[in-house]
C-alpha cells in the first residue's frame, strides 16, 4: 500500500502531529469578524475539540483559542496533511467502493492548492465556499470514504461527517447537506455565528458538493450568456466581435470572464482589486494583459475593438474606478456587467473603493461598521456610473451576484418608477428562456484515469453525440445545439483544464442521457480506461430555487418558494445518484437561495445504465415542469416534447387566463 494510502486511513492521527505554519505564498480567506461572547467562544472550542482525544486538548484547546480570536474561526491547521490534495487516478486512493473513491478524488480537487482560493481555509471559491469546516472534518471524511461499502452510506452535515450508515446498492453513497438552518436563523450574521461555533458552512454551490471543476465550470454558461447578450442586442450579431464588454472579479467563478469573452470574439475588460488573484488569472493564461494604467487600457481596447481583435485585460484595481474613468471619457461600451461576490459584501466579497486591498481587510476585521459604510457609498458610486453608462446605451445585466439586490439595500439610485430593478438579470434575459426553460444547463463531466487523452475521447464521443441529435432537433433549440457542438469542437483547444481532467457541455435531457449512456459504453468496451463520473453545477433548470438568478424568470409567484430544489435532491437519491448535495446559500448569499446536486459515477456495469437513465430524465424534466406550471412558454414546448419521448412522465399543465378577463375584475 502506498504512503499515501496509509496515511488517509489512518484518519485523524493518534499522536499529534507537529504545528504548522501557514504558507505565506497562497491566498489566504480574511479575518473573519468577531461573533462570538465568551461563552460562545468556549462553546466553539469544546465543539472542536470533539473531533481529538483528550489527551491531546491541552495542546490544542489554548491553540485553538487562538486561531478563533486571530482569524474568527477554528481551521484546526495543524492537522493539514503534508501530501499533496489533487485529484489522482481513482485506483490511488484507498477503497472498497469504487464509488467512494470517486468521491474522493472530486473533493480532493475542490481542494488542490492551485485551484481552491484559500486552500488552507479550505474555501474554494466565492470568498466562504467551504468543502469543509476544518481539517478534521477532512480527515475524518476521507477515512470513511476509505473504508466503506457499496452497502453503506456517508452523512454529511455541513462538512461534519456524521458517520457511514447502513443503506444499499441503489443508495447514494454520500448525502451533503450544507447550511440548513431553521428559516428564521437564516441572516447572514446567523451565518457568521453559526460558523464560528463548528455547526454549519456554506458549501456555495459545488464546493461543498465537491463539483466544483476549476474556472472551466462556468467558461461554457459565460460564453453562451455573452453570446447571446450580444444578439440580443444587436440582431445581425452572430458573437461578441467587434463589441466591449466591461465587468467586475478574476477569483474563483468570475476569473471565467475574460477567457469567455475571448471565445466569444469580444473584447473583455475586467476589474480585479487583488493583485495575487489578477496575475494567478495572467499566469495561467485566462487573462491575456494586466494594466494598472487605466487609460493606456481604455486606448488599447478600443484599438482591439476597431480592429475586430479578441482579446482580454485586466485593471488591477477597482472596478468602480473603472467606470468613472470609461464615464469620464465617454467611451461606448456595448455590454457591462459584474461579479464581485457582492452575496457577501461585508466580509471581503465588494472592496471599497478609495483605499488599497490590504487596507481594507484591515478596516473589515478591525472597525467593521465603517467598512459597511464604505461598501454602501462605493456601492452608490458604482450604480451612478453604470446608471450614466446606460442611458448613454449600455446594455447592463446582473451576474448572479447580488449586485442588484446589494445596491438597493445600500439604497442606491437602482429601482424604477414602479419600484423594481432597473436591470434584467442575466437568467430573466438569457439564460432562463434561452437554455434553462428548454432543459439546458451545465453538464459536466471528469475522467477518473486523471489521463487527458480519456478527455478527449469524451469530448469526440459527447460532440458526435449531439451531432446526431440535432439532425431531429426542432427550430425553437437549433441555435443552442450548434453553440454547444461548437464549444465542445474546440474545448480542448481553449485548455481549460485546471485539475482534474474535467469537461463542461450544456444540454438539455436528451443530450445528457445520450452523452451518459455513449460513455458508459465507452468504458464497458475498454473505449475509455477507466470510470467517469457526471454531474452538473447547481447552477441549472431544476436544482436551485434562488428569485434573483436561477428563477428570476419565474412570475407565478413560486420563485420565493424551494419546493424545486427539495424535490429534486430527493428525487435524484432515490434514482441512482452516488451522492447528493442540498445546499442554503451559494450564489446570491446565505437565506437567499436553497440549491441542490449530484454526482454519479459511471463505472461501465448495467446498474450504471440504468440509474443514469432513470435519474438524469428527473433531474432535468422536474425543473420543465414546474417552469412550465409557471406559464414560461419555451417550458411548455420543452415539456410537451418530453411527455412524447416517455409516456410514463405525465405532467399537470397550465391553463392561461385570458387577460381581458383578468383585468376586467373588480379587485
Ligand atoms: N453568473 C454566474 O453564473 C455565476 C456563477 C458563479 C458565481 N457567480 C457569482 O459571482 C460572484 C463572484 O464569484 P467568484 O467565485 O468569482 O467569487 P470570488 O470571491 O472568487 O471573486 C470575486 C472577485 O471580485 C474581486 N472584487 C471584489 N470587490 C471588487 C471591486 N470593488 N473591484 C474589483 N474587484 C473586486 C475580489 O477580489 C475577488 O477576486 C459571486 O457572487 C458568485 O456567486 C455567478
Amino acid at each position: 500500500m502506498t504512503n499515501f494510502k496509509k496515511v488517509i486511513k489512518t484518519g485523524i492521527p493518534s499522536e499529534i502531529p507537529a504545528k504548522k505554519d501557514l504558507n505565506p505564498n497562497i491566498s489566504h480567506a480574511p479575518n473573519r469578524k468577531d461573533m462570538l461572547n465568551k461563552e460562545e467562544k468556549q462553546l466553539a472550542i469544546r465543539n472542536a475539540l470533539r473531533y481529538f482525544p483528550e489527551h491531546m486538548h491541552t495542546i490544542l484547546a489554548p491553540e485553538f483559542a487562538k486561531e478563533l480570536k486571530t482569524f474568527g474561526r477554528i481551521y484546526m491547521y495543524r492537522f493539514m496533511p503534508d501530501y499533496e490534495i489533487k485529484a489522482r487516478h481513482i485506483e490511488d486512493f484507498p477503497h472498497k467502493s469504487k464509488q467512494a473513491a470517486a468521491i474522493q478524488m472530486m473533493l480532493s480537487n475542490n481542494l488542490d492548492f492551485t485551484i481552491a482560493q484559500h486552500p488552507e481555509e479550505l474555501i474554494t471559491y466565492g470568498g466562504n465556499g467551504a468543502v469543509f469546516q476544518n481539517w478534521a472534518q477532512y480527515l475524518l471524511c476521507m477515512q470513511y470514504l476509505s473504508e466503506m461499502t457499496d452497502e453503506q452510506t456517508l452523512v454529511l452535515y455541513s462538512g461534519h461527517p456524521m458517520g457511514l450508515f447502513p443503506s444499499h446498492k441503489d443508495a447514494p453513497r454520500a448525502v451533503v447537506t450544507n447550511g440548513m438552518m431553521i428559516p428564521n436563523y437564516s441572516k447572514p450574521d446567523d451565518y457568521e455565528k453559526y460558523n464560528a461555533l463548528g455547526v454549519t458552512q456554506y458549501g456555495q454551490m459545488t464546493a461543498g458538493s465537491f463539483m466544483y471543476i476549476g474556472p472551466q465550470g462556468i467558461v461554457h454558461g459565460t460564453t453562451i450568456t455573452l453570446l447571446n447578450a450580444a444578439r440580443k442586442i444587436d440582431s445581425s450579431a452572430k458573437d461578441l466581435c467587434g463589441k466591449i464588454f466591461v465587468t467586475s472579479g478574476l477569483g474563483g467563478m468570475s476569473g471565467a470572464q475574460p477567457k469567455a469573452g475571448v471565445i466569444a470574439k469580444g473584447v473583455c475588460i475586467v476589474a480585479e482589486v487583488n493583485s495575487q488573484a489578477t496575475y494567478k488569472r495572467y499566469e495561467q493564461g485566462w487573462v491575456d494583459e494586466v494594466f494598472t494604467d487605466l487609460n493606456k487600457l481604455l486606448d488599447r481596447a478600443i484599438a482591439a475593438r476597431e480592429k475586430l481583435e479578441a482579446v482580454s485585460l485586466a485593471y488591477d484595481g477597482n472596478i468602480v474606478d473603472l467606470w468613472e474613468r470609461i464615464v469620464e471619457r465617454n467611451i461606448h461600451i456595448e455590454i457591462g456587467s459584474d461579479q464581485t461576490s457582492l452575496h457577501n459584501p461585508w466580509a471581503g466579497g465588494y472592496y471599497p473603493v478609495g483605499m488599497d486591498y490590504a487596507q481594507a481587510n484591515k478596516m473589515m476585521a478591525n472597525n467593521p461598521d465603517a467598512f459597511k459604510k464604505e461598501v454602501q457609498n462605493t456601492l452608490v458610486r458604482h450604480t451612478n456610473a453604470i446608471n450614466t453608462l446606460t442611458e448613454r446605451g449600455m446594455y447592463f445585466f446582473d451576474y448572479g451576484n447580488a449586485f442588484l439586490l446589494e445596491s438597493s439595500r445600500a439604497g442606491t439610485d437602482i429601482l424604477n418608477e414602479q419600484g423594481v430593478f432597473k436591470y434584467p438579470s442575466y437568467v430573466q434575459d438569457i439564460m432562463g428562456p434561452m437554455c434553462f426553460d428548454y432543459g439546458f444547463g451545465p453538464f459536466r463531466w471528469v475522467c477518473t484515469s486523471n489521463d487527458p487523452k480519456d478527455l478527449s475521447i469524451t469530448d469526440k464521443i459527447a460532440s458526435e453525440v449531439l451531432e446526431e441529435i440535432m439532425k431531429n432537433s426542432p427550430d425553437e433549440i437549433k441555435l443552442q445545439m450548434s453553440d454547444n457542438i461548437n464549444w465542445i469542437k474546440s474545448a480542448g483547444e481553449n485548455k481549460m483544464v485546471v485539475g482534474s481532467q474535467a469537461r463542461i457541455l450544456y444540454a438539455d435531457a436528451e443530450g445528457r442521457m445520450k452523452i451518459a449512456e455513449a460513455f458508459n459504453k465507452a468504458i464497458t468496451d475498454g473505449t475509455l480506461s477507466a470510470p467517469v463520473v457526471l454531474g452538473r453545477d447547481h447552477h441549472d433548470v431544476s436544482g436551485t430555487d434562488s428569485p434573483y438568478r436561477e428563477t428570476a424568470n419565474i412570475y407565478d409567484g413560486s420563485q420565493f418558494t424551494a419546493d424545486m430544489a427539495i424535490q429534486n435532491v430527493i428525487g435524484d437519491s432515490f434514482r441512482g445518484a452516488t451522492w447528493v448535495s442540498i445546499h442554503n446559500g451559494g450564489g446570491v448569499g446565505w437565506g437567499e437561495v436553497i440549491n441542490g446536486g449530484f454526482g454519479i459515477l459511471l463505472d461501465g456495469t448495467k446498474d450504471a445504465d440504468r440509474r443514469l437513465k432513470s435519474m438524469l430524465f428527473w433531474d432535468v424534466n422536474n425543473g420543465i415542469s414546474r417552469r412550465s406550471w409557471a406559464r414560461n412558454k419555451e417550458a411548455n414546448f420543452a415539456i410537451e416534447r418530453a411527455m412524447k419521448i416517455n409516456p410514463d412522465l405525465k405532467v399537470t399543465m397550465p391553463n392561461i387566463a385570458n387577460d381581458d378577463l383578468i383585468n376586467g375584475l373588480d379587485l
